[in-house]
């Protein structure tokens, strides 16, 4: 049987994901009108949950439960609230409900902590809007660059305009920056979005390390032509240099152990079935628990770029999006969880995350752990991410059981 806890989460991520910029699909962007639905209803079920809530501006909703004492040491949990295109309904607001159905216990309880929790709802994790990544844990950390605020999205909106037509300033970014005494850690659920949990018949595990990453901007540029009358041998298809390049990219994932690397969008130009394409823009994400080895292989596709585009005529341009070495998890914080799960009844197993997390940022500021969820066939950034009630129930215990674990230090 589901706790009326639990039961709430569940609808909790069902109301998230009717706020999208599509209809019958989630689509969540930063900044976005649907990103503000979203925020306003996690500000109500703080506020339901006892908390105090505030905003920043890069647009994190933060909600606030004091501790025994008002200096008490603050404990983060969170996720994210933004999505990818065409996303699943779990991956961020999951561990969003979750952390918030942990304190509505202990406010129906009318329990406090000898320390106060923070639950941060993240504007940006997945970056879908500027091909940025953890805007809002960036700018807790103050790791947001000024230099960022001048990317443009699809539309050639600046990062800065969309800050503030969003309801906040760009220039006090900096002014949100945690301040004062380090927090106790950073603590996130999230749905595993990989299928090791299922197989293993367990509803919850532990997270030793998120993997290292690198995404990149690619521009092919060839010469544009008649389909009809440029003979084969005299073409520079900036498309076809680009699917090499793509072929290329997933031959070195195969021959690399744990590497999994991606082209994920391709913008083709002029984009008409009787012209030769002359212009191809595409993205590389590159993944490995080693920095080592992730760092050899966007070495080996970048030269491979160069050399498609040296065999090809091709110009080939480079653009570094974002880089972030692997992060190991709190030993400390993690052994916590591992007794919490313990003490729940459950086999404890640890898994490394290959997905990105505001974790990979918030370990700059503090330790940082995490709870993982099972999912449905491991399938995530899909409308197909499914997760049982039941590990929901299982994952707010948990995180319960942490909580006094802690509080018992
Ligand atoms: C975030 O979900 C990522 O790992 O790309
Ligand atoms: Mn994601
Ligand atoms: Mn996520």
């Amino acid at each position: 049987m589901t706790s009326p806890l639990a039961a709430e989460a569940m609808a909790r991520c069902d109301a998230l994901a009717q706020c999208s910029e599509e209809t019958g699909a989630i689509t969540r962007p930063y900044a976005s009108e649907s990103l503000r639905r979203a925020q306003a209803l996690v500000a109500d079920w703080m506020r339901a949950a006892g908390m105090a809530v505030a905003r920043d501006n890069i647009g994190n909703v933060r909600g606030r439960y004091e501790g025994l004492v008002a200096d008490a040491p603050v404990l983060l949990l969170g996720s994210h609230i933004d999505s990818v295109r065409n996303a699943g309904r779990y991956d961020g607001p999951l561990g969003v409900v979750v952390a918030l159905a942990a304190v509505q216990r202990l406010r129906d309880e009318r329990r406090r902590m000898p320390f106060a929790i923070e639950v941060i709802a993240f504007a940006d994790e997945e970056g879908l809007r500027f091909r940025s990544t953890y805007l809002g844990s960036r700018a807790l950390a103050g790791a947001l660059p000024a230099a960022e605020l001048e990317r443009a999205d699809a539309s050639g909106m600046t990062m800065a305009a969309a800050i503030s037509a969003f309801g906040g300033n760009p220039a006090a970014l900096a002014d949100d920056r945690w301040r004062g005494p380090a927090p106790l850690g950073y603590v996130e659920v999230h749905i595993e979005q990989g299928p090791v949990l299922e197989a293993r018949r367990l509803p919850v595990g532990v997270v030793s390390a998120i993997a290292g990453q690198n995404r990149y901007a690619l521009n092919f540029k060839g010469e544009a032509g008649h389909a009809g009358t440029v003979p084969m041998n005299g073409r520079r298809d900036a498309l076809a240099a680009a699917a090499e390049f793509v072929l290329a990219v997933e031959a070195e994932g195969r021959a690399v152990a744990a590497l999994v690397a991606t082209v994920g969008q391709m913008d083709v130009r002029p984009g008409a079935a009787n012209v030769i394409p002359d212009d191809v823009d595409l993205s590389l994400d590159v993944r490995d628990p080693e920095d080592g080895e992730r760092l050899q292989s966007c070495g080996r596709l970048l030269e491979r770029a160069e050399d498609i585009g040296v065999e090809r005529n091709i110009t080939v341009t480079v653009k570094p999006m974002t880089e972030h070495a692997a992060v190991r998890c709190s030993p400390r914080l993690t052994e916590i969880l591992a007794a919490a799960i313990g003490q729940a009844g459950y086999e404890v197993i640890s898994l490394t995350s290959g997905a990105g997390h505001d974790g990979v940022v918030m370990a700059s500021l503090t330790e940082i752990a995490m709870l993982f969820v099972r999912c449905k066939g491991g399938v995530s950034h899909s409308p197909g991410e499914s997760v049982d009630a039941e590990d929901v129930d299982v994952a707010i215990d948990v995180l319960g059981r942490f909580l006094d674990l802690l509080a018992r230090g």
